[in-house]
């Protein structure tokens, strides 16, 4: 079994789908093992998203990300780094397939919907910078 992490990102908070696109997590299989809601501040999103500080969209990025609440978690499950993944659906969501989150919720390739870890490695650094161990019920 594998931690992720994932964040449910604000055009979904404000639409009111976090249960909707929770509810497609434990579909798939994932164990909610943490969940917080919170407003990130701007130097946790820059932070957060620091490895995409030279692209043109980085900007762009951080002020959607702090716009509006986001809830942080942890998944559990057999391979939950890529099957988290799977069910997230391709980062634009015209090429995402059906019946993923994004194909279902997202509304751009910026406002879509949910992040998930991109390896086992980011998944315990990113897991690291929203939780403590003893928040982390499994
Ligand atoms: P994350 O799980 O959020 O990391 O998405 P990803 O791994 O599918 O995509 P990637 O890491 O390449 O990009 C990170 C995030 O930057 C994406 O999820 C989008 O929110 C945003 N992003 C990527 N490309 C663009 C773009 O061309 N324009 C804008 N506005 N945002 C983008
Ligand atoms: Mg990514």
């Amino acid at each position: 079994t594998e931690r992720t992490f994932s964040i449910i990102k604000p055009d979904a908070t404000k639409r009111n789908l976090t249960g909707k696109v929770n509810a497609v997590i434990e579909d798939a299989g994932l164990r909610i093992v943490a969940q917080r809601r919170i407003q990130m501040s701007q130097a946790q999103a820059e932070k957060f998203y620091e490895v995409h500080k030279e692209r043109p969209f980085f900007g762009e990025l951080v002020e959607f990300m702090t716009s509006a609440p986001v809830v942080v978690q942890v998944l559990e499950g057999d391979n939950a780094v890529a099957k988290y993944r799977e069910v997230m659906g391709a980062t634009n969501p015209e090429q995402a397939a059906e019946g993923t989150i994004r194909k279902l919720f997202a509304l751009s390739v910026g406002e879509n919907s949910v992040h998930g870890s991109d390896s086992l490695e980011n998944a315990k650094i990113e897991i690291a910078q929203f939780f403590t161990d003893d928040q982390i019920v499994g």
